[in-house]
C-alpha cells in the first residue's frame, strides 16, 4: 500500500486502487468550506479515502464526523486513515447508501463530493467500483437529486454542500432545486480542462421545514 503525504493539509493517507484518489473536486471542497466554530456534527457522504472529514476534523478538534460510503473498501480505508492521523475519536464510518438509515439525524452540515458524470456508451465498460465513484446516473445528477428528495421528505434542515459538473448540469438548473423547496447558491466554481465544477450550498427553506 502506498502512503501519500498532503503537506498543505498536514495529513497522510493510504489509498488502495479501488478507492477514489483525491482530485480537483476534492480540493475545491477543502479550499472553499469553512467549518463554523459552533458546528459539532458533520455528515460526509461518499467519503472515499476520508480526506475531506480528516482535514476538517484536524482543523476543528471539536468536530465529530460520521462518514458513509457505499464501498466497503472505502469504509475500511477511512478507518485506517483516521487512525493514521490520530483522529479516530472524532471520526466514524459506515457502509451505507447516502444516509438511508439516518432519517432521524440532523447534522450541522452535510458534505458530498458525489459521482457526478453522466453515463454513456463509453462509461458502460467501467468497472463497478469506477461507476460508483464517477457516474451519478444517466443524466449525471440523479444520485444527488435523490438526496435532495430524502432531505425534504425527512425534514432534515441543514447546510448541504455538493458538486455539479457542467457536463451534466447548468446554472439554470438551480431553479429546479429551488422549486423543490430549497434555497440554493453557488459558492465556488473552477474551470477544468473540459468541464466546470460548481460547489453548491443548499438548505431546506423555512416554509418547507
Ligand atoms: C467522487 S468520489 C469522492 C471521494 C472523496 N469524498 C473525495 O472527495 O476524495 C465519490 C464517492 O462516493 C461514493 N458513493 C457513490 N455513490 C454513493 C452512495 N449512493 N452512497 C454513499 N456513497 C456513495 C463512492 O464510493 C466514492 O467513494
Amino acid at each position: 500500500m502506498v502512503r501519500y503525504i498532503f503537506p498543505k493539509y498536514e495529513i497522510k493517507l493510504e489509498i488502495p486502487e479501488d478507492v477514489y484518489f483525491p482530485e480537483e473536486d476534492t480540493f475545491l471542497i477543502l479550499n472553499s468550506i469553512e467549518i463554523i466554530e459552533d458546528y459539532r456534527f458533520l455528515l460526509e457522504i461518499g467519503g472515499g479515502s476520508g480526506i475531506i472529514s480528516i482535514v476538517l476534523a484536524h482543523r476543528n478538534p471539536k468536530l465529530r464526523c460520521l462518514i458513509t460510503d457505499i464501498s466497503l473498501s472505502s469504509v475500511k480505508t477511512i478507518y485506517k486513515n483516521s487512525r493514521l492521523n490520530h483522529l479516530e475519536k472524532q471520526i466514524d464510518a459506515v457502509c451505507m447508501d447516502k444516509m438511508q438509515a439516518l432519517r432521524q439525524f440532523c447534522p450541522d452540515i452535510i458534505i458530498w463530493n458525489p459521482p457526478y458524470l453522466p453515463s454513456d456508451e463509453d462509461t458502460d465498460s467501467f468497472s463497478f467500483e469506477d461507476k460508483k465513484m464517477l457516474i451519478g446516473g444517466k443524466k449525471g445528477y440523479e444520485e444527488v437529486y435523490e438526496l435532495f428528495k430524502y432531505l425534504k421528505q425527512n425534514k432534515i434542515r441543514t447546510s448541504f454542500y455538493t458538486l455539479f459538473s457542467s457536463l451534466a448540469w447548468s446554472k439554470e438548473d438551480l431553479h429546479d432545486i429551488e422549486d423543490t423547496g430549497f434555497s440554493v447558491q453557488i459558492i465556488d466554481e473552477i474551470n477544468m480542462f473540459f468541464e466546470k465544477l460548481y460547489l453548491v450550498k443548499s438548505e431546506l427553506s423555512d416554509t418547507d421545514a
